[in-house]
């Protein structure tokens, strides 16, 4: 199936809406969007078509690493495809096409937070080796980053930290707003799962491809 890939427009909103709903089977990372297209300056806001139909969609938006104001980097989430077009390649199509807009933008050092067996394919590494540390308590392989500027990082470790929009619930989640809830966020956004609490260390097996969000959503 042809995939293409474009800078989504206003007439898109309503489709990455259903798409993330979709594919995150709640509302958290469509109000996440919503609230990143927003507020987030520069912001990436892709979307996948197959067939005339939008089916996939990938926002990147601002971090900041403590201490180094200049650096500029970008994050990597959400990402969403809708269910009966996962697995054929658009999220790839997508992550790629995402690097290219930032490396455009003049973004030297991209980060996800995601799953350790998806992301190396597109050149993300532990962010530990470059000396990042990731605002939530991520398990090491999770928190990835990938620099588009080779030894931006070199001499720029420290703590990185995401958009302020990725700590804030709508008040009808409050009994989720805390650091763990973005983190929770986080964790469902890339699929480490639900069942996984920042107190908990890292996830059993280290290889959360079957978890129980996978299932779920
Ligand atoms: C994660 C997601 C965006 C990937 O998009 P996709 O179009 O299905 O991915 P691709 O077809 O490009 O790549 C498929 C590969 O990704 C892996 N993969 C897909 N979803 C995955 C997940 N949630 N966790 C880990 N690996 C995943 C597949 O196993 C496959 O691996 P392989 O190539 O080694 O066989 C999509 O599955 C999705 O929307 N999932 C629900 C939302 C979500 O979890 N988003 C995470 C990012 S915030």
């Amino acid at each position: 199936m042809d995939v293409t890939v474009r800078d989504e427009t206003p007439g898109d909103r309503s489709a990455v809406r259903a798409i993330n709903l979709l594919a995150f089977g709640g509302p958290g990372e469509a109000d996440l969007v919503d609230a990143l297209r927003e507020r987030a300056t520069p912001c990436v806001s892709l979307v996948a078509e197959a067939a005339g139909r939008v089916v996939g969609h990938l926002m990147l938006s601002p971090v900041t690493l403590d201490g180094h104001p200049a650096l500029r980097a970008m994050g990597l989430a959400p990402m969403a495809v809708l269910p009966d077009h996962q697995g054929i390649g658009v999220g790839s199509a997508l992550v790629r096409a995402g690097l290219e807009a930032c490396r455009a933008l003049g973004t030297e050092v991209v980060v996800v937070l995601g799953h350790p067996g998806y992301y190396p394919r597109f050149g993300f590494a532990p962010a530990s080796r470059l000396g990042l540390r990731c605002v939530y308590d991520a398990p090491d392989e999770a928190f990835m980053a990938l620099e588009l500027t080779p030894g931006a990082l070199v001499d720029r470790a420290g703590l990185l930290r995401f958009h302020p929009a990725f700590d804030e619930l709508p008040e009808s989640d409050a009994s989720l707003r805390s650091n763990d809830a973005a983190f929770a966020r986080l964790c469902i956004c890339i699929d480490i799962g639900p069942w996984y609490s920042p107190s908990d260390g890292i996830p059993p097996g280290g290889d959360h491809g079957d978890s129980t969000a996978h299932t779920e959503r």
